[in-house]
């Protein structure tokens, strides 16, 4: 089922103010968005505006103060692992769990009796290319395996959406790229609703059927960018140079502005 209009992801006119010790914080004013089933949609946005915030509303973390937001129609009252799950841009994996049993623990949390939830997350290790790590333990395993393994866990409870947050942002450049096309690989095989938040105009370019730009903070959306290109996509045509000027130039001024 979806919402009115055939969206699956709802943000309407959301507002968020912190309270904090030094004073109240802006974090995101009237932010309307809507995802349709099956998109990659991505967030970008200078430091400090909100996106985090808006992953975690998704993610029934943290409550709007003004206006509200619907999955399939419903309104987000809470965490819901069966419908929506979380990549933070630490893997926040569990030390001592080996990799197989990271990949296990949202099953475990489901009840999932231990032989089918073993074997559904060695499963899914081949496919992310760690089939002969599963028995290694986080401090084994380097930042790329470490965050294959957080999206393994996250894939594992096969939710519909998937909210990742800067899920690359910790990696150097190489390997980076590389979790791009695998990313966009295990996306295009599992058809799911991605809500992505990256600072890299590449990622966002490479990956997303949609790029939401949001402004400095107070966060809005200052633009969404429709891009129908096919995939793999060439990040050196014409048409893509031109966009990713363009996605720059709004960028740069957010950014600024950020800053002053
Ligand atoms: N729990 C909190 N308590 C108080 N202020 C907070 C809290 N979480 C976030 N903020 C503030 O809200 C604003 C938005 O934070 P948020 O983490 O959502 O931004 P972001 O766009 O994800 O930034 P970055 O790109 O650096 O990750 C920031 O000014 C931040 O300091
Ligand atoms: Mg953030």
């Amino acid at each position: 089922m979806t919402a009115a209009g055939g969206a699956l992801i709802a943000i309407e006119s959301v507002a968020k103010r912190y309270v904090t010790s030094s004073g109240p914080v802006d974090a995101l004013d009237n932010v309307s968005l809507s995802v349709a089933e099956g998109e990659f949609c991505t967030l970008i946005g200078p430091s400090g505006c909100g996106k985090s915030t808006l992953l975690g509303m998704l993610g029934g973390l943290v409550s709007p103060d003004r206006g509200r937001l619907l999955v399939a129609g419903g309104p987000v009252t809470g965490p819901d692992p069966r419908r929506v799950a979380t990549v933070f841009q630490d893997a926040g994996l569990f030390p001592w769990r080996t990799a197989l049993e990271n990949v296990e623990f949202g099953l475990e949390l489901q009840g999932v009796p231990a032989e089918r939830r073993r074997r559904r997350a060695g499963e899914l290790l081949g496919p992310l290319g760690l089939g002969g790590f599963a028995e290694r333990y986080p401090r084994e395993l380097s930042g790329g395996m470490k965050q294959r393994v957080a999206i393994g866990r996250a894939l594992a409870i096969d939710a519909k959406i998937l909210l990742m947050d800067e899920p690359f942002g910790a990696l150097d450049e190489q390997t980076r790229v590389l979790m791009g096309e695998w990313l966009l690989d295990i996306w295009r095989r599992t058809r799911k609703t991605v809500i992505f938040v990256t600072h890299s105009l590449h990622e966002a370019l490479f990956l997303s059927t949609r790029v939401a730009v949001m402004t400095a903070r107070p966060g809005r959306i200052k633009s969404v960018l429709e891009l129908t290109m096919e995939y793999p996509r060439s990040m050196e045509s014409p048409e893509m140079v031109a966009l990713r000027a363009k996605l720059w130039s709004e960028m740069r001024e957010e950014s600024l502005r950020a800053m002053q």
